[in-house]
């Protein structure tokens, strides 16, 4: 045993759900090194050596009853890493399929006391605080199908909104899932080179570009955000409950405190919506 131990995965079960590309890839290969025994779920196909994969759907419930029977067992982290840009269903791919799925395993029993789950949300959902009255009438329906109909009737099947969805959710369910021994957390990416990014490149890449050209770094590698999901579900992250955690280099603050002026109108609009 020592200290640096709280930090390992060793002796862990993780499911990593949208992990057959991109960041949640990294995640599922980060925790394979880590020492943990990994699952993979994912739409796509998930051919990751040492890891199991499991076929969902997230826009589908019978599907993610299915996956998590496949499942089975318990899981130490569950990292809910899949997502869309946009297009039909992206409300339950990246909000309420999550939900559904991580509410599935609670009510089986399958995250014991000292697991944790963290999320992908992103700088999208930053504005989660000013539009709680709304989040918190869509986010009081936890059936699949009156959730997903209330996202499409309120026009509300969009990017920012899932976005703010799940920010909403962590911050508001933490204490809840923590009075069962569970933590809950998030990270709100910037700019990070996937193949999400690259089909949005315009949008999505070249977001921050000059931040990042003034600083010298440059859009974030997928593995540089696997490192910050796997300390949240760590034990070295035990306090650590409730947050969305901003990765981007500092884009955000430097823009809130005019440390990078030009950045101040976009922080603006992405903390106040
Ligand atoms: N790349 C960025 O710059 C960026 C920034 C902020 C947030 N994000 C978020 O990060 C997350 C991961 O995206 P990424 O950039 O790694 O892209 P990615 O496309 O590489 O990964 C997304 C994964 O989700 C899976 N997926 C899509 N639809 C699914 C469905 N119906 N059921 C199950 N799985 C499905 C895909 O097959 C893929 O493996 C997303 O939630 C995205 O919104 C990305």
């Amino acid at each position: 045993m020592s200290l640096f131990d709280a930090f390992s995965y060793r002796g862990k079960r993780v499911l990593v759900v949208g992990g057959a590309t991109g960041m949640g890839n990294a995640t599922a290969r980060l925790a394979l090194d880590a020492g943990a025994e990994v699952v993979v779920m994912d739409y796509a196909s998930a051919d990751l050596p040492g890891t199991t994969a499991v076929h969902v759907n997230l826009a589908d419930a019978k599907s993610i009853d299915a996956a998590v029977a496949e499942c089975g067992g318990t899981v130490d982290a569950l990292f809910a890493c899949a997502g869309v840009a946009d297009g039909e269903g992206i409300e339950r791919i990246n909000f309420i399929g999550h939900r559904y799925l991580i509410e599935r395993f609670r009510a089986n029993g399958m995250l014991p006391r000292g697991s944790a789950i963290a999320f992908i949300s992103s700088a999208a959902g930053l504005a989660w605080r000013s539009n709680m009255a709304q989040l918190n009438e869509f986010l009081d329906i936890m059936d699949f199908d009156t959730a997903t109909a209330w996202a499409i009737d309120n026009k509300c099947a969009h990017y920012m909104f899932t976005k703010q969805a799940v920010c909403a959710y962590v911050a508001r369910e933490a204490m809840g899932f923590i009075t069962d021994g569970i933590r809950i957390n998030a990270i709100c990416p910037g700019p990070t080179d996937t193949p999400l990014a690259q089909a949005n490149a315009e949008l999505w890449l070249d977001f921050g570009a000059d931040y990042r050209a003034k600083v010298g770094v440059g859009a974030a590698t997928p593995m540089e955000q696997a490192y910050p999901l796997l300390f949240l579900c760590s034990d070295a992250a035990s306090v650590v409950n409730g947050i969305t955690m901003i990765t981007d280099s500092g884009y955000l603050s430097a823009g809130i405190t005019e440390a990078f002026p030009a950045g101040t109108p976009m922080a603006k609009m992405l903390l106040d919506g």
